[in-house]
């Protein structure tokens, strides 16, 4: 079974910080009321937790509805945000798409930065806001555009294709964007020998072993998944007979060697529901072991895993705040937008 979000969950402190009081408390009418949906989530929600939860909860999802917004949540976000508020879930492509479909006024990314402007992008009517503004990302801070004007000039006529995780000014620069769920067919379909995949390193060289296009790479790295190692995924083996691994392509190749699977976090979420392996371990964020584990009782799901610092960020407090004052506004520079969107756009049409 997978440990509980305990460790996870943010510390009673926190709801201190929230500057806005909440619309509901903890009472028994209320315990009743969200005794459905915690039967949903018990399993990676302590009962200690809930009672500091669902006041929150209720008291979000009655602001959404009043505010028009959607919460969009990455598969990254804690249970009581992933299974309790969110409308929409999924990776970074399927969030963005969601984006693009969207019927609301406001849209809270509960994510990190470059989502929020993504979303932003393809709905820019629409206000985006993301509830801490710090939630950023190592890979969208490992390349400006200044790096990829550089690129551009020392590579002329290959095309760049950019990771989604970086900032709308550096996919104003590149030719369009991929994700992890979607890299080897954009990278395919430019027909060329040639194409730069920036900025995660590791993605490249995990698209390269899939193509015969060659792939040149950036020198980023996701603070989260560059920390496993193989040695570590072979010592979880040797003391877990019948464990399967399961690895997200931000890993480091020798991780990838040591998996039975890669594949973007939405591509592993399904292949432990098509596989149904008695124990698992996925190699990528915490969080994602607790909100497979709601669907998918039946796994026994191996921890370790890595904490993503900027997700974490996002709490059921600060999403509370940011739709109570419609903060923190996400906008990009139009010159900026039209440039970015074209690259997003023309990933998102590929893959539709
Ligand atoms: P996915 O597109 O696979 O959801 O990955 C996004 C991310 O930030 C992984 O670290
Ligand atoms: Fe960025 Fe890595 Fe965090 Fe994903 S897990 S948002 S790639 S730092």
């Amino acid at each position: 079974m997978v440990s509980t979000a305990s460790t996870l969950a943010p510390a009673p402190k926190a709801r201190a910080e929230a500057k806005a009081p909440l619309a509901y408390a903890w009472s028994p009418a209320l315990e009743k009321e969200m005794a459905p949906l915690y039967a949903r989530v018990k399993n990676v929600i302590t009962p200690m937790e809930w009672p500091y939860y669902a006041p929150l909860i209720k008291s979000i999802n009655e602001l959404k509805a009043q505010r028009d917004a959607v919460i969009l949540a990455h598969n990254y976000m804690t249970p009581e945000i992933f299974h309790c508020v969110s409308d929409f879930r999924g990776d970074s492509l399927q969030l963005a798409k969601e984006a693009a479909r969207v019927d609301a006024k406001v849209i809270v990314q509960a994510g990190v930065h470059f989502m929020a402007e993504t979303s932003k992008l393809l709905s820019p009517e629409k206000t985006v806001l993301i509830p801490d503004m710090r939630a950023g990302c190592s890979l969208a801070s490992s390349i400006t555009p200044e790096d990829v004007r550089m690129l551009r000039e020392a590579y002329p006529g290959v095309p760049i294709v950019t990771y989604v995780n970086t900032s709308a000014a550096v996919k104003a620069e590149c030719d369009i964007t991929c994700t992890s769920a979607n890299a080897v067919k954009v990278v395919e379909s430019l027909g060329a020998p040639r194409v730069l995949c920036i900025p995660d390193q590791y993605l490249a060289k995990w698209v390269q072993s899939q193509t015969k296009v060659e792939v040149i790479a950036w020198k980023g790295a996701c603070e989260v998944h560059e920390r496993f190692t193989g040695e570590e995924l072979e010592r979880m083996r040797a003391d877990e007979p019948g464990l399967k691994i399961i690895a997200h392509p931000e890993c480091p190749p020798d991780v990838i060697a040591a998996a039975d699977f890669t594949g973007s976090t939405s591509g592993m979420i399904k292949w432990v529901k098509d596989s149904h392996p008695r124990k698992v371990m996925l190699v990528t964020e915490c969080s994602m072991a607790s909100n497979v584990a709601v669907e998918a009782p039946d796994v026994e799901f191996i921890r370790p895993c890595n904490l993503c610092p900027h997700m974490k960020r996002i709490s059921l407090e600060n999403i509370y705040d940011s739709l109570v004052h419609l903060r923190h506004e996400v906008t990009v520079d139009p010159d900026v937008a039209v440039r970015a969107r074209r690259a997003v756009e023309r990933m998102v049409n590929l893959t539709n």
